[in-house]
Formats: structure tokens, C-alpha cells, sequence
């Protein structure tokens, strides 16, 4: 797909289809302003008629299509609601550019033209307008067809021109674009890795698609294979993996355009999460295939660092392997000793994320990194506790860190919400046999899972708990049934904060 930035008028463009958004309309006696009034006066007041007879009334993402005739160049006209003026959102504009682009698609548009949706009357920043209008459309338009004989019935939009009378705009319109478009493509990779299930995405597949993507992003890429895992003393990972006849990986990208202390993003890899020994229900096991979603995560965010060419360190880990029962599996009561030293009793083979990520949080150490931020499916009851596509919970042990990981994710449309590391939760993992237990049983278990991770932590550091938010079955104005990609744009929009500070 495409993307251009031009100056002109929205009337004189040719596509199949125009996008033009409405603010809700309380009272039918205000005149139609901006692109949508342009349009409407040229087509005679066909718009004002629609909102006249309440057909039409600018609420969030409703829509309408009209048929110009010949009144302006394009062949046919979207107008999609985004709300009131004073409550308006850059996910707003998301999710109404979303809607849009996918009603042009259904209608088997090739080509679309669209303002940038809120920076009219809806009086948002240009260039953050831009963004969010192009993120909105590329991440509703993506699929996952990979395994479909069939093709879509509907056709495929080779271009998407975003159009803006005022000249001067267009600089900030263009880098807001650009911007928008290494977002959502890098949210798209992430979906893409998130939805293959775990036949076709191995830890040595997910190793090959790092490599892949950092070759094509002239990224620093190594993977560390079992013995490596084995030699640098990852004895919790490597308990993790015994159980499979898949042999590990563990995952290193780095960013590296000035010297100096990394920030580090670190993502849990489980490919597949059976439970191991401690066996999971089967009912929905198979949505266990995306328990890799904390690592696809940070790879999609590498690849955008990248592409955006940031000027700070970024580094990102990510340990690959699966959780499966076997004859050579790990069992419950097993003790097993991490990078640090400090020994872990098995108390649940299903608490497998932090065993990986303890070890992958010790190695992090080397780059004496100036902040850690880990993502992973950790928990069910973080799911519990925030609700389905919700939020992710964020624990954070510094005050600095967790606001910015907070607005970054608000610039992403991606919530995240404070959870305590209260020290009574240190209590709840005591082994008598070791340092500590993996579990802390099933009251707090979001808090358990955190104060674990801490052990193994010696930085600035947030853990995000994404298990409630890696796939979406019901889906949204943006957000196709499936993995959502959760993660990429926050992790993103973070490091770019670095960079004006
Ligand atoms: N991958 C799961 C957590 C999960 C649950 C992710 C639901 C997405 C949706 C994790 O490895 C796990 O099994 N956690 C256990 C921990 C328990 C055994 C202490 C859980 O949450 O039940
Ligand atoms: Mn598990
Ligand atoms: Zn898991």
C-alpha cells in the first residue's frame, strides 16, 4: 500500500472513495465546515440533507456513503462520525479512520483519499492528527490470510492519500504520516507473529523472524542457542525448555546509534504454554499459541525504532522456548538456580514466564541499562483483576519511569494501569527449600508474579502484564479478530519521548 501526503482541495481529488469526517451534531442549524462543508457544497447539500433528516449525526464512528455524480472527482464519498468537538481523541481519530478505510475496502475501493481527521474543527495537533488518521487506517486494514486457500472477497486499497488545503501543514503532515505508517506496520509484523500458532512459530522461527526483520533494518541481531542458554548458568530457562523437543533461542536485538546506557525492552517467548507437568485445562489451550506475544512485541518495536531511526540505545531481549510435559520435562518441586545464583522450588511448571524472564532480567544486567521495561502474558489474574482488552497492568519500581511508560501509552491508545510490588507479596513466594517459590498461589497472583520478577531486577524497571490484551476475538474499529499487537506503539512512543528530553 501506498501512502502520499498532498496539498489541494479534498474536491478536486481522484479516488474511489473520499474521507471526510463529522463532529456530532447537536443542532441542524450550524453550517458545515471544513472538508466536509466543501464537499457537501459542492454535491448541492446532500450532507446537510442526510444530517437535516437525522439520518446522520456525526456520532463516533457512524458512517454514510453518497454517490457525487460528477459534483467532485472522486467517484464516491465516506463521511464518518468522530463525536463531540470537546471530547474528541486521537484514538477517536483512530478508530474513525479505522471504520472508514474499511468501509472503503468493502466496497472494493483501490484507491482512498482522507483528510487528517480532527485537525479541522476538531482542533487536534496536524502532524499528531496525521499520525493517528494513517495508523488508524493501515491497522484496520491488516489480515491474516496466511493460512486461508481462499482469497478475501473483497479487493485490496493500493493508496491511501492524505490531503490538506493549507500548504504550510504539509512538512508536519508528511512526518506525522510516516510516522503513523512504521507504527501500525510494526504493530502489524507483531500481529502477524502473534497469530501464527505455535506449529509454525517455533522459538527458532521466531529467531528467524528477528533476524529477518533486523537484517532488512540494518539491526544488530544474535541468537543464543541451548548451549549458550546452558553456558551462561540460565538455569530457570533452561528448566522451562526441557520438556520440548524444540530447542530455544534466546533473542537479542540491539539499536545502537550513540554509546551509552540502553534502554532495554525484554519479552517474554513462550510459543506454546501447555502448563507443562502442571497441565492447563484444554479447553482454549490453543489460545496459548500467542503466549509469545510479550516477545513479538518487543521485536515490532525494534523494527519501528529502526525505521524511525532513533537516536538513543535500544536494546530488546527476548527468551523463545516452550512449556510441554514430557519424559524429560521439569516437574513440580524441582528446584532450579538462575543467572544471579538465586535458586527458585518449582512450585507450579506453569508458572513458566518468570522463570524465563528472571533469567532474561539477570542478562539484561550487562548493558548496566539506563531503564528495563519488561512485557509478557504472565498472568491470568491480571486478566481478572482489569478485564479483557481493558488494560495491561504496569509495576514499576520508579515513580519517573511508570509516568512515561503511562503517557506513552496514552499517545498509543493503549492503557496501562499501576499495580502494587507491596513487600507482603515477597512473603507469599518463602521456599523452605530455596531462595523462593515461583508461585505464590492464587490470591494476588498478578502481585506474586511481580515481586518474583523484582528479584531479579538491579535497574529503573516496569513489568507489564499483558495477558489480557494480546488478542481480541471480538475485535474493534481497528483492532481485527485475532492478536492485536499490543505494546509496539507504547514502547515506541516511549523511546521517542527520550529523544525531545
Ligand atoms: N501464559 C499464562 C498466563 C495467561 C493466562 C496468559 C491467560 C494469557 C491468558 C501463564 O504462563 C500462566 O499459566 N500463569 C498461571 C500462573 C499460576 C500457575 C501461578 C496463571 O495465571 O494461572
Ligand atoms: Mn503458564
Ligand atoms: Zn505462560
Amino acid at each position: 500500500m501506498d501512502i502520499q501526503v498532498i496539498s489541494g482541495k479534498i474536491r478536486d481529488v481522484k479516488a474511489d472513495a473520499v474521507i471526510v469526517s463529522l463532529l456530532d451534531w447537536e443542532t441542524n442549524d450550524k453550517p458545515l465546515t471544513g472538508a466536509v462543508g466543501a464537499v457537501d457544497d459542492a454535491m448541492g447539500g446532500a450532507i446537510r440533507e442526510l444530517v437535516a433528516s437525522g439520518d446522520l449525526k456525526g456520532k463516533l464512528n457512524q458512517t454514510a456513503v453518497l454517490y457525487p455524480r460528477g459534483a467532485i472527482q472522486a467517484e464516491r464519498v465516506i463521511v464518518v462520525g468522530i463525536g463531540k468537538a470537546q471530547d474528541l481523541t486521537l484514538d477517536k481519530v483512530r478508530q474513525a479512520a479505522g471504520t472508514a478505510a474499511k468501509k472503503a475496502r468493502d466496497l472494493n475501493s483501490k484507491s482512498i483519499a482522507t483528510i487528517a481527521i480532527g485537525s479541522g474543527g476538531g482542533k487536534l495537533d496536524s502532524q499528531a492528527a496525521a499520525q493517528a488518521t494513517i495508523e488508524g487506517a493501515v491497522l484496520s486494514l491488516y489480515e491474516f490470510r496466511v493460512h486461508k486457500s481462499t482469497s478475501a472477497e473483497h479487493g485490496l486499497i493500493e493508496l491511501v492519500t492524505l490531503v490538506e488545503l493549507d500548504q504550510s501543514k504539509l512538512p508536519a503532515l508528511k512526518e506525522g504520516a510516516r510516522a503513523g505508517r512504521i507504527l501500525a506496520e510494526a504493530t502489524n509484523l507483531t500481529r502477524d507473529l502473534v497469530n501464527q500458532p505455535s506449529n509454525h512459530m517455533t522459538p527458532h522461527i521466531l529467531a528467524d523472524a528477528a533476524r529477518d526483520m533486523a537484517a532488512k533494518n540494518r539491526l544488530k541481531c544474535d541468537v543464543l542457542n541451548v548451549e549458550q542458554i546452558a553456558e551462561l548458568g540460565m538455569g530457570a530457562m533452561m528448566g522451562v525448555t526441557k520438556g520440548s523437543d524444540e530447542p530455544p533461542a534466546f533473542i537479542v536485538l540491539e539499536h545502537k546509534p550513540e554509546a551509552g546506557p540502553p534502554v532495554i525492552f525484554v519479552g517474554k517467548g513462550i510459543t506454546f504454554d501447555s502448563g507443562g507437568i502442571s497441565l492447563k485445562p484444554g479447553e482454549n489451550m490453543g489460545e496459548m499459541k500467542g503466549d509469545m506475544a510479550g516477545a513479538a512485541a518487543v521485536i515490532g518495536a525494534m523494527q519501528a525504532v529502526a525505521q524511525l531511526d532513533l537516536p538513543v540505545h535500544v536494546v530488546a531481549l527476548a527468551p523463545a522456548c516452550e512449556n510441554l510435559p514430557s519424559g524429560h520435562a521439569y516437574k513440580p518441586g524441582d528446584v532450579l538456580k538462575a543467572m544471579n545464583g538465586k535458586t527458585v522450588e518449582v512450585i507450579s511448571t506453569d508458572a513458566e514466564g518468570r522463570l524465563i524472564l528472571a533469567d532474561a532480567l539477570c542478562y539484561a544486567e550487562r548493558y548496566k541499562p539506563s531503564a528495563v521495561v519488561d512485557l509478557a502474558t504472565l498472568t491470568g489474574a491480571c486478566v481478572i483483576a482489569l478485564g479483557e482488552n481493558v488494560a495491561a497492568g504496569i509495576f514499576c519500581n520508579d515513580d519517573d519511569l511508570s509516568s512515561k511508560l503511562r503517557e506513552a501509552g496514552n499517545k498509543a491508545g493503549e492503557k496501562l494501569w499501576p499495580m502494587p510490588l507491596y513487600e507482603e507479596y515477597r512473603d507469599k513466594i518463602k521456599s523452605v527449600v530455596a531462595d523462593m517459590k515461583n508461585s505464590g498461589g492464587r490470591f494476588g497472583g498478578v502481585g506474586t508474579s511481580a515481586i518474583f520478577l523484582k528479584e531479579f531486577t538491579s535497574y529503573p524497571w516496569a513489568h507489564l502484564d499483558v495477558a489480557a490484551m494480546e488478542a481480541d476475538d471480538r475485535g474493534g474499529p481497528y483492532q481485527p479478530k485475532g492478536a492485536t499487537g499490543f505494546g509496539v506503539r507504547t514502547l515506541v512512543e516511549f523511546v521517542r519521548a527520550r529523544v525531545n528530553t
